[in-house]
């Protein structure tokens, strides 16, 4: 399981977060991840001038844009999910 938590305020909003979080919600349906991972959005960051902030577990990535979601979600997602599918099965 792991959470990513996505910059809905201000500044990360007039960014493009909401384009990122659609682009998220896209990858985790396509590969059938809703039960492993939540997504929430979080008001602050606190890297406000850094475009647009994403935590993913404990890992903070800023300045995202939608065309870098799909190596984040390959790079932090997908392995830490594959990591609770294994232990889960006690592989
Ligand atoms: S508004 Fe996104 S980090 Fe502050």
């Amino acid at each position: 399981m792991i959470t990513i938590q996505v910059c809905v305020g201000s500044s990360c909003f007039l960014r493009g977060s909401k384009s990122v979080i659609t682009e998220i919600k896209q990858l985790i349906n396509q590969h059938q991840l809703q039960d492993q991972v939540i997504l929430k959005g979080n008001f602050c960051l606190e890297r406000c001038s850094k475009g647009v902030t994403v935590k993913c577990g404990e890992k903070i990535f800023s300045g995202i844009a939608t065309k870098d979601v799909r190596d984040l979600f390959e790079k932090e997602i997908l392995p830490a999910t594959k990591h609770f599918y294994n232990e889960a099965k006690g592989l």
